[in-house]
């Protein structure tokens, strides 16, 4: 006999576990079915918690070994406890994934062990066992793109769940992929000593973000000791001895040339993961890149089974898998669950911070939508000042007739932060000037935002 369920979620990452969640508080009987021995997803595991535990821990021996002097902290002997700090990264993930246990218990929610297959529409199978449930969410998230000729061992050539393991700093790493897990755990491992080089296929890094911020960005971590080959590509590593060889051309055709390397760390992006699902059992369909299709209210083409998530198309991003979770549970209990795609911020957490929300300039100027721009560097920021901290500016983009905030931008100290402010005015619809005119705290890097939004209309105080 098959046990029976409301609802099953398989995959507990922050797309799933979220859901299952939402879901049992608005009283349904809820299963999470996790193969992983911990719960939480990529997120918790593997991806941001850890490179987020690295990323804290190399800037504070940053910190120690370059800034401390210009505060008058004078510390002598600062050495690197490599093993230590992956130790704390350690402690950090297990009272991550404990803590969703404990949030499973609290809400009732049946951690279901193992790998669930489709054996129907409505039903799975997990080592075994049966289960079936009148409504069955897919959040089964994402894994690493390969790259042919460069074999992953997860010890020369790591992706970045290797990346997060290793137990000796390289001397030389070399970055396939200038994107967001290249420039953060880049940034780690360049903190502890290792010389980094990035090869970027495209012409600028993070090829998403607005043209000036990654003009900006690249010019900042340059200054910190990253090396880029951007519009290159890989197209062989081969392993001689402890020392990677790795092949690189230009992206339009060119002469080859070899950089030697002992670490590879391979991030040309992730793709939607369904293997050993057995989608083709419940009749799934997924588009041409292996994407779980939905409709806007998150249902396959099978009804009773969704998906939400890394698995589906849009941002790869776990406050995005979060809201998708928490919106597709409402629906199912009959509300009216919605997700504003237009204001999911993103954040890349090198230093300084990247952080953005809405569109780009470039997307702005393709829509043919006359606009306006307010920018204003941390540099005239006293609070940015204090902390030594003066790279980078905020940029917020307002349409030219309603002045209504199109987009908001920022690189510099704690953007991630700064930006929620520009999210929930972009959720409410707020134009530049209601920025403006709200009153920020003194001093704080805030007062950057405003000064921005003054900017758009050509009145900032401080610059
Ligand atoms: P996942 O978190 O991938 O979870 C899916 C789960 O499903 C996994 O645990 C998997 O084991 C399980 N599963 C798969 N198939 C089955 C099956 N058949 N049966 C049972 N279980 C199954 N995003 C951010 O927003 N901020 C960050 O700072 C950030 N940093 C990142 C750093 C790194 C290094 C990486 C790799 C990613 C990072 N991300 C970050 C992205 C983020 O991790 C993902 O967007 C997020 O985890 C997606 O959530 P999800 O629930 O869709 O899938
Ligand atoms: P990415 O999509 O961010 O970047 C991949 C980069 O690799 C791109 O710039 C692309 O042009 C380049 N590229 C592709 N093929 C290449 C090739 N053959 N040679 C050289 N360069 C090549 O992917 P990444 O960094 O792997 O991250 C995957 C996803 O994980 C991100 O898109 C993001 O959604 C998520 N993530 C989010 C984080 C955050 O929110 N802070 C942190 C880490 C990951």
């Amino acid at each position: 006999m098959a046990e029976t369920f409301d609802v099953i979620v398989i995959g507990a990452g922050p797309g799933g576990y979220v859901c299952a969640i939402r879901a049992a508080q608005l009283g349904f009987k809820v299963a999470c079915v996790e193969k992983r021995a911990t719960l939480g997803g990529t997120c918790l595991n593997v991806g941001c918690i850890p490179s987020k535990a690295l990323l804290q821990s190399s800037e504070n021996f940053e910190e120690a070994k370059h800034s401390f002097k210009d505060h008058g902290i004078e510390i002598e002997g600062i050495k690197l406890d490599l093993a230590r700090m992956q130790a704390r990264k350690g402690e950090v993930v297990g009272a991550n994934t404990k803590g969703i246990e404990f949030l499973f218990k609290k809400n009732k929610v049946t951690w279901v062990k193992g790998a669930a297959k489709f054996t129907g529409a409505n039903a799975i199978e997990v080592e075994g066992k049966a289960y079936t449930a009148k409504h069955i969410v897919i959040a089964t998230g994402s894994d690493s793109v390969p790259l042919k000729g460069v074999e992953v061992d997860e010890k020369h050539v790591v992706t970045s769940t290797g990346a997060l393991e290793l137990d000796k700093v390289p001397d030389h790493m070399v970055v396939i992929g200038g994107g967001v897990i290249g420039l953060e755990l880049g940034s780690v491992w360049r903190r502890l000593g290792a010389e980094v080089t990035v090869v970027e296929f495209l012409d600028k890094i993070i090829p998403t973000m607005d043209g000036e911020i990654s003009k900006s960005f690249q010019q900042i971590l340059t200054k910190q000791g990253f090396k880029f080959k951007l519009g290159h590509k890989v197209t062989s590593a081969k392993l001689e001895g402890e020392a990677v060889k790795l092949t690189v051309e230009p992206a339009k055709g060119g002469d080859a040339e070899t950089i030697t390397s002992d670490v590879v760390l391979l991030a040309i992006g992730r793709y939607a993961y369904t293997e050993g699902l057995n989608l083709t059992a419940a009749g799934v369909e997924t588009d041409e890149r292996g994407r779980v299709k939905i409709d806007n209210h998150f249902q396959t083409n099978v009804p009773g089974v969704y998906a939400i998530g890394d698995v589906v198309a849009g941002a790869m991003l776990a406050h995005k898998a979060e809201e998708e979770g928490v919106a597709l549970a409402e629906i199912l209990s009959g509300q009216a669950g919605h997700v504003n795609y237009g204001a999911i911020p993103s954040v890349v957490y090198t230093w300084p911070e990247v952080a953005s929300v809405g569109q780009t300039e470039e997307e702005v100027k393709a829509a043919g939508v006359a606009y306006k721009v307010g920018k204003f560097p941390f540099m005239a920021n006293g609070r940015a000042r204090a902390m030594g901290c003066t790279d980078g500016f905020v940029k917020l983009i307002s349409e030219k007739e309603t002045d209504k905030l199109l987009g908001a931008h920022i690189i510099g100290p704690d953007a991630g932060a700064l930006i929620a402010e520009c999210v929930t005015a972009i959720e409410f619809g707020a134009s530049a000037e209601d920025v403006a005119r709200t009153c920020h705290a003194h001093p704080t890097l805030s007062e950057a935002v405003k000064e921005a939004a003054l900017a758009v209309d050509s009145r900032p105080i401080h610059v």
